[in-house]
């Protein structure tokens, strides 16, 4: 967490903590009986909507989907494509939970310079996806190659 740093926040009608807080009512549905690990985040669209997803898991684990990757799920079908931020919280105490890799991976494919924001004790800390997956892969570059 060394590289984290506060952003000017761009988006005034949607705070950063207020994203948080849909987070964290999102973990709260988390189904997670085998880890008893909630993760809730909530994905803001350029246009102000907000879409959440929490981690849903299965007997067989290796089929548990992510909370971030099901908040994507429910902003395409939905119709929007425009991810601007993203809040993740959960865990098993209250110190940040970033995005897995093959989250960072699935955000990335919508918005690199996506802001991840996350809780902290005390403070909030925002980072982007280019910060937290650099130099990721992307088909349209590669198609240039
Ligand atoms: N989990 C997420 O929901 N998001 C992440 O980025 C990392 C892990 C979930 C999956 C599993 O249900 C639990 O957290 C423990 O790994």
């Amino acid at each position: 967490m060394s590289s984290s740093r506060l952003f000017n926040w761009p988006w005034p009608n949607n705070p950063a903590e207020e994203l948080l807080q849909k987070a964290r009512v999102a973990s709260e549905r988390a189904y997670s009986p085998y880890s008893n690990f909630k993760v809730g985040a909530a994905l803001l669209t350029a246009g102000g909507n907000v879409f959440l997803g929490c981690n849903v898991e299965n007997a067989s684990y290796g089929l548990t989907l992510c909370a971030e990757r099901n908040a994507v799920a429910a902003m395409v079908v939905m119709g929007y494509l425009d991810p601007v931020a993203i809040a993740v919280v959960g865990g098993y105490t209250n110190a940040p939970c970033p995005p897995c890799g093959a989250c960072r991976q699935v955000l990335a494919e919508f918005n690199r310079d996506m802001y991840v924001v996350l809780e902290s004790p005390g403070r909030v800390i925002v980072m982007t996806i280019n910060e937290l997956l650099p130099v990721s892969f992307s088909m349209p570059e590669r198609k240039g190659l």
